[in-house]
């Protein structure tokens, strides 16, 4: 799927707590449904440049969910506000308009799409990289495809999307803190799920943090377990064209994550680091 040519204003239809997170949802009356995995490049219409004294370029943002609307599609974003362009994104308000650039990027795909023989999918997601899986669990659940799925969180504060985005479906849940689920790291619940005798018949699908993600492909790869991953570095264009999103193949060169990514095989990838 390709993104409609040129930036476009969409307008703001809510914006809400969800935990320590915003959900916020725009009207995109022109372009494609969003697959997920993809994102959008979001800047807020009225005081994006303004505030701090600082130019800024369009943030990257994943799609969270999306749903008809009376014209075009509605898009749900989760969102954590973490510096100047998430928190502007954050306090938007029902009226204001937002510039969008996309869907962009490439999909997470099926499991048997991902490796032959493969079923069911285990999805592990961490801080605000629920995100997309939201959208991908959904998505599955309309195939029928089994989906388990494992979130953690740092804790209450860095927490969000599950009354919102996972409310239809069951989540085990693991935070640092012990305030909900099993205290300690979601790869915890992975690494028990994947000893299990039905794993190698799953694919594993995961967002979130780098060293969280690093886990992730760590254990699937000791376990012949095959995953997608969905990276994150940032990103100016979002489209190819700059090459600040470039993160190292494990055999020589780069990806350009806006266009190669965000999601890659995980045996694609020698060691997640931070970018
Ligand atoms: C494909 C993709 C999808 C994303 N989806 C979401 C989402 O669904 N919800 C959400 O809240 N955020 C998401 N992000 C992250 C979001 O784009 C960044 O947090 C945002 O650009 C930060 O902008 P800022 O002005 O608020 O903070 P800044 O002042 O620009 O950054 C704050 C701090 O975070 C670091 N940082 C900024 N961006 C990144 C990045 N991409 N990777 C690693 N470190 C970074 C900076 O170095 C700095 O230390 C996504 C990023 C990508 C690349
Ligand atoms: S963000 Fe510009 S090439 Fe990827």
């Amino acid at each position: 799927m390709s993104a409609p040519f040129g930036r476009r204003l969409c307008e703001v239809s809510e914006n809400h707590s969800s935990g320590g997170y915003r959900v916020f949802s725009l009207l995109d009356r022109e372009g494609p449904t969003p697959l997920p995995g993809q994102f959008y490049m979001l800047a807020a219409e009225d005081h994006w440049e303004q505030l701090g004294g600082r130019p800024f370029l369009p943030r990257a943002i994943s799609v969270a969910e999306t749903g008809p609307a009376a014209a075009g599609v509605r898009l749900d974003f989760l969102i954590e506000g973490i510096g100047p362009g998430t928190g502007r994104l954050c306090e938007l308000a029902p009226g204001e308009s937002v510039w969008v650039n996309g869907p962009l990027g490439n999909a997470f795909r099926e499991p048997r799409e991902v490796s032959a023989g493969a079923a069911g999918a285990i999805l592990v997601g961490g801080g605000i990289g629920v995100a997309p899986l939201a959208l991908l669990r959904r998505r599955f659940g309309e195939r029928n495809v089994p989906v388990r799925v494992l979130l953690g969180f740092r804790d209450a504060e860095h927490s969000g999307g599950l009354d919102d985005l996972f409310a239809c479906c069951e989540v085990r849940l693991a935070s640092e803190d012990g305030h909900a689920g099993h205290q300690g790291y979601v790869t915890d619940l992975l690494a028990a799920m994947l000893t299990g005798d039905d794993a190698g018949s799953a694919v594993v699908y995961s967002c979130g943090p780098a060293a969280m993600l690093e886990a992730v492909r760590a254990l699937c790869a000791a376990h012949g377990v095959a995953c997608e991953l969905a990276l994150e570095s940032p990103m100016a264009c979002g489209y190819g064209a700059c090459f600040g999103c470039a993160v190292p193949k494990p055999e020589g060169g780069y990806l350009r994550l806006c266009v190669d990514g965000p999601v890659i095989a995980g045996d694609r990838v020698a060691e997640v680091t931070h970018a």
